[in-house]
């Protein structure tokens, strides 16, 4: 393995030589985790400076969300391209149902003494760097008019930061969301790697939003021509007189939600010096570490010109067949939860584990990747310890075909590059090695259980430089927005199939890459996961997440 190489901690005046790709690879390297040595972090947790998981704007007008009927969404096959539903119309109701189905509380957690929200969307320690804001054009129903808008999950309330003058139209054909992270949130607990969690959170995000609005009959695309400033702009991270002791949030994805595809494209959303700002970010907490290797990792990776070409999904793989489920759509994305322990001994089919993958394929017609504007570039590699019908292992799933020829002269060390028995060779999967990699995948997840107790687990592995090269240190976020992507992806296949999934952010990076052969920085294993039959906590009560409201409200 070359030499990390060295970060340089400031983006000022940069020397001669100075190049952008160079320093995210240096900070990618400088946030591995090794068996005898772990990233930078805060060495414990200080609880008093424990970051407040929820952003207001304090003094912002207020739009109160309705909730929705929990029975009132399609079958879960809708959320996999099975079948598109009727599109919602666009009201109050069908916008608080989008930002609940994606964004919102899942349940709420309670030991004696202590209690804490879990949301639809994952996140590294259930710390929640991402903030997402809804940019609306003026509507018949929208009392606030057009503009910009925050959405506070726990309120369930959307907070309205811009007002800008535009006369309501009939019918809208759609409105935008922008995705932002607060990285102290992440920082507080994870260090310098805190960085790489907080772009896996956004694309769970993104891929939640693709979700939800598929249970609405919507669309959703992510918008590449944004660049970072323009959003920041336009979401009013810029505005350093309203965010005083705040935490600041980095501007991360603008995407377009559509909603009523017959209706006038809107045009593109533009920040007016007429625009009136309205509230005051909270501060989450009263003090802070700095991670001064956090600040330059993005500014390096910041977006600053619009990403050229838009990638358009070639028809490669056959129809989605995702796992058979009863539920509806609304019930997989709610019931959603990351395993804390797998029981170490139920085995799925071949016909499930199949029909898990299948989720992850890049498809015109199928969530979440028909929201993706850039090919795939993440295959993924199994350790696979319990799937009947198919031996214990290592094997490839090759989400990217175009990926083979590489991967095969990548994969140096690995014995066999075979398509296991009774398997159409259409099938992505290879098999990479025979035996029992329980073992191995725990020490590679930093010696945890999940990782090996399941049906199977996986490592990520993304072309990376060569994508840095092509297209800028801005490639960097998007290679772990589209991990972060698939892990969404497989935690409601997981669920539609009975099972239960975890992202895993802790494991050794080079390990799997030695294991593989692979040597530089060609390919790098971004995100882990791991899928199994879940053992319940039982010290834990778990409640409904808007009884607080619910009880407000008289009900
Ligand atoms: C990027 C990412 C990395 C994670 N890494 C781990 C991990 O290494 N080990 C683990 O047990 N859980 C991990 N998790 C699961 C989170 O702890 C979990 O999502 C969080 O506690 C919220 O719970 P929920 O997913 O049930 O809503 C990870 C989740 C994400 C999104």
């Amino acid at each position: 393995m070359p030499e990390p190489r060295d970060f340089k901690a400031t983006t000022a005046n940069h020397p001669a030589g100075w190049d952008a790709v160079d320093q995210m690879i240096a900070y990618h390297d400088r946030t591995k985790h090794h068996p005898e040595r772990y990233a930078r972090g805060p060495g414990g947790l200080d609880w008093a400076t424990q970051p407040n998981p929820f952003r207001r704007f304090k003094g912002s007008p207020l739009l109160k969300l309705p909730l929705a009927d929990r029975n009132d969404t399609p079958a879960a096959a809708v959320l996999f391209g099975g079948f598109a539903a009727p599109p919602r119309p666009f009201t109050l109701g069908s916008l608080g149902l989008f930002f609940e189905l994606s964004m919102g509380l899942s349940a709420r957690k309670e030991i004696p003494g202590q209690s804490w929200y879990l949301r639809v969307n994952p996140s590294s320690g259930n710390l929640h760097p991402t903030e997402a804001y809804a940019v609306l054009p003026a509507l018949e129903w929208l009392a606030g008019g057009a503009g910009v808008y925050h959405y506070a999950p726990l309120e369930h309330v959307l907070e309205q930061r811009a007002h800008r003058s535009q006369g309501a139209k009939p019918d809208a054909a759609g409105f935008w969301v922008g995705l932002t992270s607060i990285t102290w949130r992440e920082a507080w607990k994870y260090g310098e790697r805190a960085f790489r969690y907080c772009q896996h959170d956004v694309g769970h995000a993104l891929a939640a939003l693709r979700f939800a609005a598929a249970a609405l009959g919507w669309r959703v695309a992510l918008l590449p021509e944004w660049d970072d400033a323009q959003l920041a702009r336009l979401l009013g991270l810029d505005r350093t007189e309203d965010y005083a002791d705040a935490e600041r949030e980095t501007a991360e994805l603008l995407a377009g939600v559509m909603v009523n595809e017959t209706a006038e494209p809107a045009l593109s959303p533009v920040v007016d010096a007429s625009d009136e700002w309205f509230g005051r970010a909270n501060q989450l907490s009263h003090s802070h570490i700095g991670w001064p290797a956090i600040d330059e990792a993005i500014a390096v990776s910041e977006r600053k010109a619009p990403a050229a070409d838009k990638y358009v999904v070639p028809t490669l793989w056959p129809p989605p067949s995702p796992p058979p489920c009863v539920h509806s759509a609304g019930q997989l994305i709610r019931q959603r939860r990351s395993a804390v322990d797998f029981d170490g001994a139920t085995s799925i089919t071949r016909e499930k584990f199949l029909a898990i993958l299948d989720t992850t394929l890049p498809r015109a017609c199928a969530p979440p990747f028909d929201a993706w504007p850039f090919p795939p570039r993440l295959d993924l590699v199994l350790f696979v310890h319990r799937v009947t019908g198919l031996e214990p292992g290592m094997y490839l799933w090759l989400r990217a075909p175009a990926d083979a020829e590489a991967l095969w002269h990548a994969f140096r060390d690995v014995p066999v590059w075979e398509v296991p028995a009774d398997l159409a060779p259409a099938v992505p999967l290879r098999r990479l090695r025979r035996g029992d990699l329980r073992d191995f995948a725990r020490a590679l997840s930093c010696q945890q259980d999940i990782a090996a107790d399941g049906a199977f687990s996986l490592g990520m592995v993304a072309r990376f430089e060569p994508v840095l090269r092509e297209r800028g240190a801005a490639a960097w976020r998007e290679l772990f927005w589209e991990a972060g992507m698939l892990g969404q992806a497989l935690h409601l296949a997981a669920e539609a199939a009975g099972v239960r999934g975890t992202g895993i952010g802790c494991f050794f990076d080079d390990m799997l890459h030695r294991a593989l052969g692979l040597e530089g920085h060609d390919w790098q294993s971004l995100y882990h996961f791991t899928i199994g039959n879940p053992v319940e906590d039982l010290r834990l009560r778990t409640a409904p997440p808007y009884a607080h409201l619910e009880l407000a409200d008289g009900g």
